[in-house]
């Protein structure tokens, strides 16, 4: 049962990782729509009870804003009051240089994709004077094996800059920067950060960073190691 303070979530790559980490903290008090690249089969078990899914491929930029908006009028929203758009990938460039194929593929994934399904929700999210959160990283400030990581995930500090004066007063616009987390990220990328895993924030304290930092709107907010010992999984905003 949705509580009367409830709102309507949209998390894309809620499938897995910190995405899906957030949405079962989430999925008790509100609405909960997610997306990702597997099928509806694929993820069938592993989403939290009652959260709606929408197959949204981020590897075609366009098309995955037009899936989102459509899955969110399939699932019976006429508006958004947030929209959390983590998806994301790395691929670790082989001998520090980047294939022209894998700077494409993540700034299409990572950067592009967002972009437009930013500019495609802000309609629904306007309708409810809505958050737009936008999830980077800490390697935005640069970061090496990962430089076209890097360069997608300092885009979006600069487009959400950019569009949180833009739409000032109708939509509020944030960037989150997770520290490394463990969760298959680094694996599927064909990096092994090797002992360095074990200092790696768990995905679920990670989740709580975002949550109340999503309902305080602040932005940047960087969730990372000095966020977490100054009990910033445990304290903060609720939302
Ligand atoms: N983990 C970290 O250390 C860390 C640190 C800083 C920032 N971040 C950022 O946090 C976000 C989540 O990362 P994570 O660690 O949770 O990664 P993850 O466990 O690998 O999960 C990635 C999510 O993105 C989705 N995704 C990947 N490619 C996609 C595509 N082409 N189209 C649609 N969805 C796609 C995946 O869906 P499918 O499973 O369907 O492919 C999955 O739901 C990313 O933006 C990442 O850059 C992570």
């Amino acid at each position: 049962m949705i509580g009367a303070r409830s709102r309507r979530i949209l998390i894309t790559g809620g499938n897995a990782g910190l995405g899906l980490a957030l949405a079962k903290k989430l999925a008790r008090r509100h609405s909960l729509l997610l997306s990702g690249r597997k099928s509806q089969n694929e993820v069938a078990g592993t989403l939290p009870p009652g959260a709606g899914y929408v197959v949204a491929d981020q590897s075609d930029p366009e098309k995955s804003a037009l899936a989102l908006v459509r899955g969110i009028r399939d699932f019976g929203w006429d508006g958004l009051d947030n929209a959390v758009l983590n998806a994301g990938i790395g691929i670790a460039a082989v001998d520090g240089v980047d294939s022209a194929e894998a700077i494409r593929q993540t700034l299409d994934v990572n950067l592009l994709a967002a972009i437009l399904q930013a500019r495609a929700l802000f309609p629904l999210l306007k309708k409810s004077s809505g958050t737009l959160t936008l999830i980077g990283s800490v390697a935005h400030k640069g970061s090496a094996t990962i430089p076209a990581y890097a360069a997608s995930k300092a885009g979006l500090h600069g487009f959400a800059r950019a569009l949180r004066s833009e739409w000032k007063g109708q939509v509020a616009v944030q960037v989150l920067h997770p520290g490394p987390a463990k969760t298959d990220i680094h694996e599927k990328a064909g990096y092994d950060p090797g002992r360095m895993r074990a200092l790696f924030l768990a995905p679920d304290d990670i989740a709580a960073m975002m949550a109340s930092a999503i309902a305080s709107r602040r932005s940047p907010a960087t969730l990372s190691w000095v966020r977490y010992l100054n009990g910033g999984a445990f304290t903060g905003r609720r939302l």
